[in-house]
């Protein structure tokens, strides 16, 4: 039988417990994964019991436990109502945003919340998304034009035209649908991933643009793009109810149509 031996300290263990403060009225159980770069261990589970009485997202529990019961848990959160991205995070198996997840939502269980998958932790709750953002820059991600703009006005849309962009202007770059796509976790060094493809296509569709074509070359690769089996994690996944696997369809067909 083959082994396989994984690399030091990649296992998670278990990890402390956190009672329930005497008194809690309406106490659940959160299972968090914990992880310090610097002190050598491996990764664990801590399993915190919250009064979640006053709490109606993830986030505000995840705030809770760090005020009021361990201020070394390390995640990132800015806005609190699903514009910034930086609270998105793996919660009850689901990729999403923690200031977007109601508790109502959750399993009536003990709720397990994990840092976006297959990315590299840079403690806790925060994944290293460095790779992700330089992928995001490789699509250039302005208006690029070869005409010199209207010496009076801006450029300017039809209502039709800023239309085509609904859909795809939205997109947070939260990460979610990415590291929810399996080809993005066998080949994210090489395929562009949901979210970048999305943000693609947003400037390809833009009338503003004038480099649809060059766009185009640069996607058609057999990694950059055709990685992409329609598995449709991503549309799935998306918090902000979007659908990167439409959009990478669009891609595809506007590159066959070209061909003919
Ligand atoms: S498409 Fe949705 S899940 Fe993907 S990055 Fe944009 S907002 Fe996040
Ligand atoms: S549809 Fe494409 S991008 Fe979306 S999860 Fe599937 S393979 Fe990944
Ligand atoms: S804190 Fe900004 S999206 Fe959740």
């Amino acid at each position: 039988m083959a082994e396989f031996s994984l690399p030091k300290n990649s296992k998670v263990i278990p990890g402390k417990h956190y009672p329930a403060k005497p008194g809690a009225k309406n106490p659940r159980t959160f299972r968090i994964y914990r992880w310090n770069p610097d002190d050598g261990q491996n990764p664990r589970m801590d399993s915190y019991e919250v009064d979640v009485s006053n709490c109606s997202m993830v986030l505000d529990v995840l705030l809770k436990i760090k005020n009021e019961i361990d201020p070394s848990l390390t995640l990132r959160r800015s806005c609190r109502e699903g514009i910034c991205g930086s609270c998105a995070m793996n919660i009850d198996g689901t990729n999403t945003l923690a200031c977007l997840k109601g508790l109502d939502e959750c399993g009536r269980g003990i709720i397990s919340i994990y840092p976006l998958p297959h990315m590299p932790v840079v403690k806790d709750l925060v994944p290293d998304l460095t790779h992700f953002y330089a992928q995001h820059a490789s699509i250039h991600p302005w208006i690029r034009t070869q005409s010199p703009p209207p010496a009076d006005r801006e450029r300017l849309q039809s209502p039709e035209e800023r239309k085509k962009l609904d859909g795809l202007y939205e997109c947070i770059l939260c990460a979610c649908c990415t590291t929810s796509c399996p080809n993005y976790w066998w080949n994210g060094d090489r395929y562009l991933g949901p979210a970048v493809l999305l943000q693609a296509y947003r400037w390809i569709v833009d009338s503003r643009d004038e480099d649809t074509g060059a766009r185009l070359d640069e996607l058609e690769d057999p990694f950059r793009l055709y990685r992409c089996h329609t598995i449709l994690n991503c549309t799935r996944t998306c918090p902000k109810g979007l659908n990167p696997a439409k959009a990478i369809a669009e891609i595809k067909k506007l590159i066959l149509e070209r061909r003919t």
